[in-house]
């Protein structure tokens, strides 16, 4: 057999050990190249046959990341998409009629289709460590598991717990799958040989789920799950929007999660999935989003060409100095803290330190549960007032009062302490970096780090690039954002930057629509309607009025209007969420909205009033090329502020409805509101 992609090899026992290496990629991936030489492979051993079979994968990241996506996206028909289901369900069922035991021996990521070959398996080994991760991502690129998963994980677990993984396409580490009986045994990897050949030469009864899970799946009773399944469903998500998870829900209650199953016209059908927009832009994201993590690495991206000097930049950031220890800059640092790295935090007194310290203690308590972990994460958590660790740091952050003055200052004590490759970085949302560089000795070392709040949840971090800084240190820049594992998106430094510049107009028309009457409720309807993850007026007094303010101002274009309500609340000291008052009363940080309804008011035009102005601002930001190209206009507003992901974000938006429609929309919304509706010049060279 001449295998490109798989090594099998026989030992003294008779079993067989089958290693999954794909060719040429540093992640094993199911190609169609891939899944027809597992065919054969287990074709041979079915001849053969061997006392067992255990699947291994020789690469260093995981067991198998899934479909191979590349592959995926050049299909060019739904014809095609079915016809690499049916290959892999072919594959995948010949593995689970194979006659003599067989295990999946799982470490580092096991997604999508590399889980659906580890069900097809007869028992499922797991490795302990924190990388590793079992789960049915499917759902996030609009598409369904199809080769066999939705069939075989709600037998093997109870259809509750299946449904809940397969529709939140949420990945578990090994304890938690063990506890699902999802795996039948966890061991390290460095185990793995004999925890195999103890699983294949004395094989233990096969797991099967108690009788309340295994209920689920009874005729009667598989109804009930897939209606309740249905509501949560509902509560997040618009079949419209996301048509995946209610053909999960209908592909495991009508045909048995599998896919042959189902009609060619059905909308659980993988032709309506293929052929639906939102399928579309998933994966785009999806691959836009890797797009982003290769911006970590030097490389061949347009918006990335730097080499570094040998010794020039960190490598690796070992030690972050933070500067301010207020609501970023502490939260900054404690993240930082948990992804590994020593942290020291500095703020003008302890008392000023002690509530980051807190609050990264919660959040340890949360992310890493186990108590010696999390201690361990405190104690790279240093508080120091005095500043010592910038002389050791290799990256040192400020994040002090948006003050240029007081910024200068603290710069020019700071930067002779430094070491030479050390590099400096501002968290500054609104001053152009060139206005900070005036007195450093070498300003090619300072750059942009623009976090988002709340830090830990937002994993977009803007690089920001100043007229002086240095391309090597730009890199090393998206490199840290990488090993804290947030996605850097490289910007011009303009104000605003991308994400601040695109939302600002957005929430000012919403807050300019409160003035005219409109109740909050409904402008928030309407940015839902159109498939925001949250309205703007709940979103502006979330990230607090007082700052919605100040960026409204920085980002003030001649003529604009500043909304009435804005002004009374920040005068008033209602900042929103934060005082417990703003547009809306907070209540346990929820907002207290009236239940009435949005009347006869027209969503639709309503959103475009409230998109409209963002996708002009998109336009802009692309013709000053404050990013680099249309697809990090996209992927950085939907990382950075969820813009509608099925979708596919502004620029995407424009594309898919078309520019002659969204200029009329400019067009009409100038003669009735103004000139803050003018179309930008950046649309005659969309
Ligand atoms: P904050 O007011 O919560 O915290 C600032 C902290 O800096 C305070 O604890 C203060 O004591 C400390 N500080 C002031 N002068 C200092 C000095 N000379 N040495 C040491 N510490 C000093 O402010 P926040 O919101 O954390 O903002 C900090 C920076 O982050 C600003 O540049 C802001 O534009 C930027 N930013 C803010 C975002 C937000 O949503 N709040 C989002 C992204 C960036």
């Amino acid at each position: 057999m001449d295998l490109r992609h798989w090594k099998l090899e026989t030992d003294s026992d008779n079993l067989a050990w089958l290693t999954f290496d794909r060719a040429g990629a540093t992640t094993n991936t199911f190609s169609s190249e891939a899944l027809r030489e597992l065919g054969q492979v287990v074709d041979h051993l079915r001849a053969m046959p061997p006392k067992g079979l255990a699947i291994l994968s020789a690469k260093e990241n995981g067991f198998a990341a899934g479909a191979d996506i590349e592959e995926f996206t050049k299909i060019a028909s739904a014809e095609e998409a079915m016809a690499f289901l049916v290959l892999g369900n072919e594959v995948f069922d010949k593995v689970e009629a194979l006659a003599f035991p067989t295990v999946a021996m799982v470490h580092g990521f096991c997604m999508g289709g590399g889980t659906e070959l580890a069900l097809a398996c007869r028992y499922r080994v797991m490795d302990d460590g924190p990388k590793t991760r079992m789960g049915l991502p499917e759902v996030m690129l609009g598409i369904v598991p199809g080769w066999g998963g939705a069939k075989r994980m709600p037998q093997l677990i109870g259809a509750a717990a299946a449904l809940d993984l397969m529709l939140t396409g949420r990945a578990v580490d090994a304890r938690r799958a063990k506890k699902l009986g999802l795996v039948d045994a966890v061991t390290p990897r460095r185990h793995f040989p004999n925890a195999a050949k103890k699983m294949l030469l004395e094989p233990p009864p096969r797991h099967a789920p108690g009788l309340m899970a295994a209920a689920t799946n009874w005729a009667g009773v598989r109804n009930i799950v897939a209606s309740q399944a249905q509501k949560q469903v509902a509560q997040r998500a618009r079949r419209d929007h996301y048509p995946a998870p209610y053909a999960i829900i209908e592909l495991w209650r009508d045909f048995g999660g599998d896919v042959r199953n189902v009609p060619k016209d059905h909308p659980a059908s993988m032709a309506s999935l293929y052929n639906h927009p939102t399928t579309r832009n998933l994966i785009r994201i999806f691959t836009l989003q890797d797009r982003l993590k290769a911006l970590g690495k030097p490389g061949t991206d347009p918006a990335n060409q730097a080499t570094a000097r040998p010794g020039s930049v960190p490598n690796e950031v070992r030690h972050l100095h933070v500067i301010g220890a207020g609501a970023m800059g502490g939260d900054i640092a404690a993240w930082c803290a948990l992804r590994g790295i020593t942290v020291t935090l500095q703020d003008l007194a302890p008392e000023r330190i002690a509530p980051a310290v807190k609050r990264g203690a919660d959040l340890y308590r949360k992310r890493l549960k186990q108590k010696h972990l999390a201690q361990a994460a405190m104690d790279r958590l240093i508080p120091d007032v005095a500043g010592n660790g910038v002389a050791r740091a290799d990256l040192v952050i400020e994040a002090i009062v948006e003050n240029a003055e007081v910024k200068r200052k603290v710069f020019a004590q700071v930067e002779p302490r430094m070491k030479p490759t050390a590099i400096l970085a501002s968290n500054t949302s609104s001053i152009p970096l060139q206005e900070l560089a005036g007195v450093l000795q070498r300003p090619e070392r300072l750059v942009g780090i623009h976090f988002f709040n709340p830090v830990a949840q937002m994993q977009l971090v803007e690089i920001v690039q100043g007229p002086q800084t240095s391309e090597e240190v730009m890199q090393a820049a998206q490199a840290f954002t990488r090993q804290i594992d947030k996605l850097p998106l490289p910007c011009k430094s303009a104000p605003g930057f991308l994400v601040n510049r695109v939302l600002s107009p957005y929430l000012n028309e919403a807050m300019l629509m409160v003035d005219e009457g409109l109740p909050p409720e409904t402008i928030d309807a309407a940015a839902k309607d159109f498939g925001m993850p949250m309205g703007p007026i709940e979103l502006a007094d979330m990230v607090g009025l007082d700052i919605c303010w100040a960026v409204g101002q920085e980002l003030a274009k001649p003529g604009s209007t500043v909304p009435k309500k804005l002004q009374a609340n920040v005068e008033a000291k209602n900042l929103g969420m934060k005082s417990g008052k703003g547009f809306y009363t907070w209540v346990k940080g929820k907002p207290q909205k009236t239940t009435t309804g949005t009347g006869s008011v027209d969503l639709k035009a309503l959103a475009d009033r409230l998109v409209a102005p963002a996708l002009n601002e998109s336009v802009a930001c692309l013709r000053e090329r404050i990013v680099a190209d249309a697809d990090l206009v996209d992927v950085g507003m939907i990382f950075g502020t969820g813009f509608a992901p099925h979708r596919g974000g502004p620029i995407q938006t424009i594309r898919a409805r078309g520019k002659a429609e969204w200029l009329k929309i400019l067009e009409d919304l100038k003669a009735r509101h103004g000139l803050r509706f003018e179309p930008d010049s950046g649309w005659a060279s969309l």
